[in-house]
């Protein structure tokens, strides 16, 4: 996965090059949280906007409301700015300016979830953390044919991806899963003839990877 994130991997605004220096946390916590209920093409522009304006916790803490929440305008969950702001407002007053690098204190910070406390701890501090988000459940779900009906597998998806990241560059490895699950291991039509770990996809080999992650009965 880190060899095809490589040469592959998405030239996003948030990201730094693979391989390299973690990119700004600030910045990575932003993304997070725009690419929380919203795609990927989508951000992009919200995002850029956002950090001309506002390019760390310390501007974002000091702004206005109102600003910020026409910032926001369009990319819905309103609930997602307004956390935001008291996300930099805690991070300011808190930890002095900067976010704390565990998932376990990036957790004490409002609007940071599970998910996201493990996607920042990964990407931002090159922490080991598993990160799944819904691309990253359904390519594990194929890897390992896991039989159990959404949303009942999540544990079990949880404990497989955690087998199978990696101690260094795991921030990386998520994003390369991010990546995978986006591009080539998709809902519909997954094109496994250009996927990288299609020869240990279980899903695959019983030649039926759509039936992964399996839907719950009705
Ligand atoms: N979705 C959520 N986080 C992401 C990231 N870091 N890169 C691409 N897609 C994402």
């Amino acid at each position: 996965m880190l060899a095809w994130y490589d040469g592959a991997a998405r030239v996003l605004p948030w990201r730094a090059p693979p391989g390299s220096a973690p990119p700004d946390p600030y910045r990575v916590w932003l993304s997070e949280i725009m690419l929380q209920q919203t795609q990927v093409a989508t951000v992009i522009p919200y995002f850029e906007r956002w950090t001309a304006r506002w390019p760390d916790f310390a501007s974002l803490a000091a702004a206005d409301d109102a600003e910020v929440m026409s910032m926001w305008a369009g990319l819905g969950y309103y609930a997602r700015a307004r956390n935001l702001l008291k996300g930099a407002r805690a991070v300011v007053a808190e930890h002095g300016g900067r976010l704390p690098d565990t998932e376990a204190a990036l957790l004490t910070i409002p609007g940071i979830g599970p998910y996201t406390a493990a996607a920042i701890a990964a990407i931002a501090f090159g922490r080991r953390a598993v990160v799944v988000d819904g691309n990253v459940e359904r390519v594990v779900a194929r890897l390992f044919a896991i039989p159990t009906p959404m949303p009942a597998a999540k544990p079990a998806i949880r404990a497989a991806t955690d087998t199978i990241t990696p101690d260094t560059r795991a921030g990386d490895f998520a994003q390369a899963m991010m990546d995978l699950g986006a591009r080539i291991c998709t809902p519909r039509s997954p094109k496994c003839l250009f996927c990288p770990i299609a020869a240990g996809c279980t899903a695959r080999i019983e030649g039926e990877p759509e039936r992964y992650p399996v839907k719950a009965a009705k």
